[in-house]
């Protein structure tokens, strides 16, 4: 039964639709759902807590409420308890894995660029940002019914290929580079900047070498594409350990070939202007600074590739949605991305949509490598995972597979320590709040599915027809209550692409459980009791299980 239905079904008798809106107060002592007359007393011209009184007196109540009372502007509703919990946990028991999921984006697809780091410069942390909340995005997608397709989009071509190859053939060691291919071409890197500093020639070398790349050179291209594919293996070693895939990689690279193509449909259209020998679409219209789309010596820009690559994500996919997870910094670029296609009269470029992430800061600096400022991943996920694994042998010396435990663990509270911050917001980086297993933290929620399991493993019992009438406890409410609002925690999420408000979510749930589990006995003599307890458990192992998922977290039963 779905009560929201039903309650506007009851309604309907009354109020005119376009006035129904019921909400779920966040407090349990204004019911299980309300209903606002503020919008009904703008069109009757009475104020809003008579109409709640009228309502009230006019309202019969069918057999699933216990209650309806007309508190000031709004009518509350109580759903009789017993009913309320065998609706909820019985859902749940039916759908499973699929509890929360919905059909809204039935038919269409949603093409997500995520991740996209540059090749030759380090993965750093927006590049996780991008990765991790790209990713639980993609699943809140396809969780609500769309087909996505999850696209890395390599920075591989640019000027700092020039550099690089200059700098590789300097000083660069292929030996280096097989080990550590990052690490290395960020050396080369820093050092080539440090070099041209003191003698120009180095950037004339560096303009002649990616004249070359762009002219096909044979050695220019072998370099190119070494570099490429060393750094996408250890690319791939983070993907792994953060749990991520990708259903295309391509990059920069692929759509500077087809810039040209790019530049003929401008001329057609008639929006590309000369100016001072470089081309540009003027944007005033959109009250935007002009793109500059080909330089004066002739090269080619990030945004010049990205439209074609919009172009190709629309045409070749069919995609509905075109969304970007990139870092605020570039709100800019995407909005003239958005206003060149326009401009082009293409109307779907209203389905570009910028999913921006904010900046990392961090607390204490010392986790920065020798070579300047940068903060690897692979860094941060190593200190992670040995911070987890003293803990594992501090705490429970005789876990089995103590390695493969913490590496979990600490991954994924790397992962939950950016996705519980809302993404638009700057994030302090601070290892203390990100591996505090009592905190708003990836290992706390871990803990307590782990903590549910091994009382289902001890309880032995599987719950056959259930007496929910028995769930009268406060904490045994709540718990009901939570699990019960997380179909529509997950469409919010979804629709704003805000991962936090399931991370959010699970720990609340996680708390509300840890309060249920220390006030209520589990497993007793009261076989019955017992029973619908077990139940509740069960579900409630389901809804954390299908946030972790959701998340891109991984569960575990034993830690
Ligand atoms: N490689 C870029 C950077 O690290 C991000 C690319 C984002 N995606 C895009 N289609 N522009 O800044």
């Amino acid at each position: 039964m779905d009560f929201k239905k039903e309650l506007e079904k009851l309604l309907l008798k009354h109020v005119t639709p376009e006035h129904i809106h019921i909400e779920i107060p966040s407090n349990l002592q204004f019911g299980d759902y309300a209903f606002p007359c503020f919008s009904l007393a703008k069109e009757l011209k009475k104020p809003p807590n008579q109409i709640a009184q009228e309502l009230f007196s006019k309202i019969k109540n069918p057999s699933f409420l216990e209650e309806v009372k007309a508190t000031g502007p709004y009518l509350n509703f109580f759903i009789k308890k017993d009913v309320f919990s065998k609706e909820v946990i019985g859902e749940i028991l039916k759908k499973r894995s699929a509890y929360g999921s919905s059909l809204v984006g039935k038919g269409k697809t949603a093409v997500i660029d995520m991740s996209s780091p540059n090749i030759a410069k380090p993965f750093g942390i927006g590049h996780l940002r991008s990765t991790v909340i790209g990713n639980s995005i993609a699943q809140l997608l396809s969780f609500s019914g769309y087909k996505v397709i999850k696209v890395n989009y390599l920075g591989d071509w640019g000027t700092q290929f020039g550099k690089l190859i200059v700098a590789y053939r300097r000083w660069g060691s292929e030996k280096e580079l097989q080990k550590s291919p990052i690490k290395h071409l960020y050396d080369l890197y820093v050092r080539f900047h440090k070099e041209a500093e003191k003698d120009e020639a180095f950037e004339k070398e560096a303009r002649g070498w990616f004249k070359k790349l762009e002219e096909n050179d044979a050695e220019a291209m072998r370099l190119w594409s070494m570099f490429r594919e060393c750094s996408l293996k250890d690319f791939e070693k983070i993907y792994k350990r953060l749990g991520v895939t990708f259903d295309v990689v391509s990059g920069e690279s692929k759509y500077n070939k087809e810039v040209d193509r790019v530049l003929l449909l401008m001329k057609d259209k008639g929006v590309l202007e000369e100016s001072e020998e470089a081309l540009i679409v003027n944007l005033d219209t959109y009250s935007l600074p002009a793109a500059l789309i080909q330089k004066s010596d002739g090269t080619k820009l990030y945004l010049t590739r990205d439209i074609a690559a919009a172009l190709e994500r629309k045409n070749k996919y069919k995609a509905d949605l075109l969304l970007y997870e990139v870092g605020s910094e570039q709100k800019l670029h995407f909005e003239q991305l958005r206003a060149v296609l326009k401009a082009l009269g293409f109307s779907w470029a209203e389905s570009i949509i910028h999913i921006h992430h904010g900046l990392y800061s961090f607390a204490e600096g010392k986790i920065s490598t020798r070579k300047g400022n940068v903060i690897f991943v692979e860094d941060i996920l190593d200190k992670a995972v040995a911070l987890v694994h003293a803990l594992i042998k501090e705490k429970n010396p005789g876990l089995a597979k103590k390695e493969k435990v913490a590496e979990i663990v600490g991954t994924s509270a790397v992962i939950f320590h950016d996705l519980i911050n809302d993404r638009a917001k700057d994030i302090v980086f601070d290892w203390k709040k990100m591996l505090d297993f009592e905190g708003e933290t990836g290992p706390y929620v871990q803990y307590a599915y782990v903590r549910i399991c091994s009382i289902l493993k001890k309880a032995k019992i599987r719950p056959k027809s259930p007496d929910y009438g028995l769930l009268k406890e406060n904490q045994e409410q709540e718990l009901i209550k939570k699990i019960s609002l997380f179909p529509s925690v997950v469409s919010d999420a979804a629709r704003q692409y805000k991962p936090h408000i399931i991370a959010k979510y699970v720990v609340d749930v996680a708390q509300s459980f840890s309060r249920f589990y220390e006030n209520c006995q589990c497993i007793s003599n009261d076989r019955k009791l017992t029973e619908a307890r077990i139940a509740l458990v069960i579900v409630t192992k389901q809804v954390i299980g299908n946030s972790l998922w959701l998340l891109g977290i991984k569960i575990l039963e034993e830690m």
